[in-house]
């Protein structure tokens, strides 16, 4: 992809050096949550960014380099840290978050495997300029997503997702247009995430805890104590799936 003339080459939010960012990396929005994550699932974390408060970290799991890079909320602030990130040698990026589910059987706690992220955000039209465009995951981080889940005995919801600009949606009911069009969730960063991916030549996938049930009765939100222990599930399927590809 052509960076502009205008742009600089060395990242300034991801403010590692070239070689410290692993080829594989987990991508959580909340640095509290990347902090977690190479604190207790990484061996040697080291700590390789920190500017704004967007903690990213790079360890070993399995003998294998891997990072850990916080995105932030939305699509405008996951775009700038994939895009620096793939300029600083990153191949495979997973994102890990938490999502709304649409789906009427989903309980809390459940375990979402993103195919695509329909582009409810404006961060996508704005790169395509306005081309219909269909962010997808890349099968390679599917296919080892759903092994993974299935090996540690989960049962995973796999298929399109759609990614807002929005967490306090006013729309009455969401689900009930997203659920009518096979929607399983929403979440607010995978579809600059699969976008720049695609674009860059690399690979992009998303697995998702669902900690919001949206329905026509409102929104139930997951206890704290809850999310810990399905996100702790979904960060070692996240790392074994990563640890999978070729
Ligand atoms: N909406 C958007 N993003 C989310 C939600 C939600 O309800 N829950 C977790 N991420």
């Amino acid at each position: 992809m052509p960076t502009g003339r205008s742009q600089p080459i060395s990242p300034v939010h991801v403010r590692a050096e070239p070689g410290e960012i692993a080829e594989n990396v987990l991508l959580p929005g909340d640095p509290r949550r990347a902090r977690y994550i190479a604190e207790n699932f990484f061996e040697d974390a080291r700590l390789v960014t920190e500017e704004r408060g967007m903690l990213g970290y790079t360890g070993v799991y399995r003998g294998r380099p891997v990072s850990v890079q916080t995105t932030g909320m939305g699509c405008p602030s996951a775009a700038i840290v994939t895009e620096e990130l793939i300029r600083l040698g990153a191949k495979n990026l997973l994102r890990v978050g938490t999502c709304g589910g649409y789906h009427p059987e989903m309980k809390l706690g459940d375990l979402v495997i993103a195919t695509a992220a329909t582009p409810a955000d404006g961060t996508v039209s704005t790169i395509t300029r306005g081309v219909p465009y269909a962010p997808a995951a890349h099968f390679d981080l599917v296919h080892a997503a759903y092994h993974a889940a299935k090996d540690l005995g989960r049962e995973p919801f796999v298929g399109s997702i759609v990614s807002s600009d929005l967490f306090y949606d006013s729309e009455e009911e969401p689900q009930a247009l997203w659920h009518s069009l096979g929607v399983l969730a929403v979440e607010m960063e995978a579809s600059a995430i699969f976008t720049l991916a695609a674009m860059r030549r690399v690979r992009a996938g998303c697995v998702l805890t669902v900690s919001d049930a949206i329905s026509a009765a409102g929104v139930e939100r997951i206890e704290d104590s809850v999310l810990a222990g399905a996100v702790d599930e979904m960060v070692i399927l996240a790392l074994e799936a990563l640890d999978a590809l070729n």
